[in-house]
């Protein structure tokens, strides 16, 4: 399967306009997704052995180490089939509270000679209203083969001082449905989101959340969910600082790190094109920022480590320099969906959940 991918479909795909072979994939998991057992029968030559241990993380049960990163299924279509190649979980989204059409196209572009991959997407998706809808007709939390990850970002048309709002929307409407919510502040695409990092309206939002997610548990409305806050591998050392002590202050659950970046330095200053670059650029910038989360929090914090994953040794120092599981999401365009199951084996043995 790997070498079809390498030899079939990659050539294929990257015959094609970016956004249009990513379309052409949903589709086709989409189809995989709904023949029943499918992709459990595949997941059974792709996931760890049934006696490896599962990882617990901020109280979810993880068949592995690795998952899909956000913003490949905005809208919850597909996901399931990710555990056919040995995902451990997927991250949806990012979901706003409005439903968006994102940025003019063409908004996605591969750049092969340096694994690296540029958008400028702008949260196209659905809406939380509707993403909320699909996945109530889909196994939830407790019925499900792999957890489901919900990103959630803020709708274009809010401004900066409703920010909290939106979010504590889109929260209200998708929180029953993940095992785990993602807050991201740290999109290049959506003007101003970015901001929302800083100190005070971080504190503010954040703060909300945490609220929010309380008064669900004590109205018994729903159980509390693990809150983490995804960011951009761009912030200061000191803005890290900060961003850690919120943190800890509000006790999120975890982190994510990291976003696409918008630096362009070295050789891939040739890439002029607006918007963010994941991949191999981006990788040694996430992997550093690990490092300092993990020391700043001794360890304590737990740390979902992506940015520039491309194969085993790649995500394998991600866990080194702390976190406690990966995703992946530019090197799967490069390398196939089988990059999964190859980094789980890797990660598993290295950390002894074998
Ligand atoms: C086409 C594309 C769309 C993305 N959309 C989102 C998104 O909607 N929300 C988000 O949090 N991250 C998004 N990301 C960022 C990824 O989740 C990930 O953080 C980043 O790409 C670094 O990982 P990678 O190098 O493995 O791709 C996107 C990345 C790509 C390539």
């Amino acid at each position: 399967m790997g070498a079809v991918y390498k030899n079939l479909l990659k050539p294929l795909f990257f015959k094609l306009d970016p956004e249009r072979a990513h379309e052409l994939t949903v589709d086709s998991l989409r189809v995989m997704r709904a023949i029943p057992g499918l992709s459990r029968f595949l997941g059974v030559f792709n996931q760890l052995p049934s006696a490896a241990k599962p990882v617990e993380v901020f109280g979810v049960s993880f068949p592995n180490r690795i998952g899909l990163a956000a913003g490949f299924d905005k809208n919850a279509v597909c996901w399931e089939a990710f555990e056919a190649f040995g995902f451990g979980h997927v991250e949806i989204g990012t979901v706003t509270y409005k439903a968006q059409p994102g940025n003019p196209r063409p908004r996605l572009f591969r750049y092969p000679q340096h694994d690296a991959v540029l958008n400028r997407m702008g949260f196209n998706n659905h809406g939380a209203q509707f993403v909320a809808a699909r996945l109530a007709k889909q196994p939830g939390p407790g019925e499900r083969r792999i957890p489901l990850g919900v990103n959630i970002g803020k709708s274009k048309v809010a401004p900066l001082d409703k920010a909290v709002e939106d979010y504590l929307g889109s929260f209200a409407l998708l929180a029953d449905h993940a095992d785990y919510v993602a807050i991201n502040v740290s999109s290049p695409n959506t003007p101003d989101l970015r901001k929302l990092q800083e100190e005070s309206r971080l504190r503010e939002l954040l703060g909300e959340l945490v609220a929010a997610n309380a008064a669900r548990e004590a109205s018994k409305a729903g159980s509390r969910k693990p809150i983490l806050l995804k960011i951009a591998p761009d912030l200061t050392d000191g803005q890290v600082d900060d961003i850690v002590q919120i943190l800890h202050d509000l006790k999120l659950d975890g982190i994510i790190a990291t976003n696409t970046t918008m630096a362009r330095e070295g050789p891939f200053e040739e890439i002029n094109q607006a918007g963010g670059i994941s991949g191999r650029p981006v990788c040694e910038m996430s992997t550093k920022m690990i490092a300092r989360i993990a020391k700043l929090t001794e360890g304590k914090l737990p740390i979902v480590g992506v940015g520039g994953i491309t194969d085993p040794d790649t995500a394998a120092e991600k866990l080194d320099a702390g976190a406690s599981i990966v995703q992946v999401y530019s090197g799967m365009i490069f390398e196939g969906p089988l990059i999964a199951k190859r980094v789980a084996k890797r990660l598993a043995a290295d950390s002894g959940d074998l």
